[in-house]
């Protein structure tokens, strides 16, 4: 059996906590394909050339707590807006995303390009100052020095370079449903994705 679960969204909505519970409740598979970008961005970062980088990715570069760094989403969000670099990384998830035994994907563009096909699509979103404030207390637990306004500033400018770039653009697909989390508490946030999915099935 396949059965894809596609989730996609802006930075700090809740999609990475809410695939991996949904993964674990179903007992999915889980790709965080934001993870292949910021692999890429970072080899920019030491210099490679985004394309070639993005052709040679290995699942070992997808490691480090490196990726998590606010330096390096910036460089994910550049490197994401070269058409070569995301065609170098479709086949990896299409390929993910038919295993057997069910997968969830979160990202993007996985309901609109990558698996337009999934069996349930959701749009995790949330205001652009509930996820600042997550992603800032987040950043300040991990020790990292930094203010709101700093991570405010950076989530609206990765918004807007995802939401605008003409490849693959950040938008919910026509048949996913809605989850607005600025309200929600996590445990809630789960319940309702969880819904959502078994409404499909
Ligand atoms: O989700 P995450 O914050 O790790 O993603 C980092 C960046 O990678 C995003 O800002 C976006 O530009 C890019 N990305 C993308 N398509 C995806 C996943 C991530 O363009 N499916």
């Amino acid at each position: 059996m396949s059965f894809t679960i596609a989730i996609d969204g802006p930075a700090a909505a809740g999609k990475g906590t809410i695939s991996k519970a949904v993964a674990a409740h179903f007992g999915f598979a889980h790709l965080d394909t934001g993870l292949l970008y910021r692999a890429v961005g970072a080899k920019t970062l030491d210099g490679a050339e985004p394309v070639a980088a993005a052709l040679a990715l290995m699942p070992k570069d997808l490691d480090g707590d490196r990726l998590r760094t606010p330096q390096v989403a910036e460089a994910a969000s550049k490197v994401a807006v070269i058409p070569e670099v995301r065609a170098a990384l479709v086949d990896f998830q299409r390929a993910f995303a038919r295993r057997q035994g069910g997968a969830v994907l979160d990202g993007r563009d996985i309901g609109t390009v990558i698996c337009p096909e999934a069996e349930a699509k959701l749009f995790v979103t949330a205001s652009a100052e509930v996820r600042a404030e997550r992603r800032y207390k987040e950043l300040r637990e991990k020790g990292l020095d930094t203010s709101f306004d700093a991570v405010l500033a950076d989530v609206i400018a990765r918004d807007e370079r995802d939401m605008n770039r003409a490849e693959a653009p950040l938008k919910p697909a026509a048949d996913a449903v809605l989850i607005d989390t600025s309200a929600l508490g996590i445990e809630q946030a789960i319940a309702a994705a969880v819904q959502a999915i078994n409404a499909k099935r």
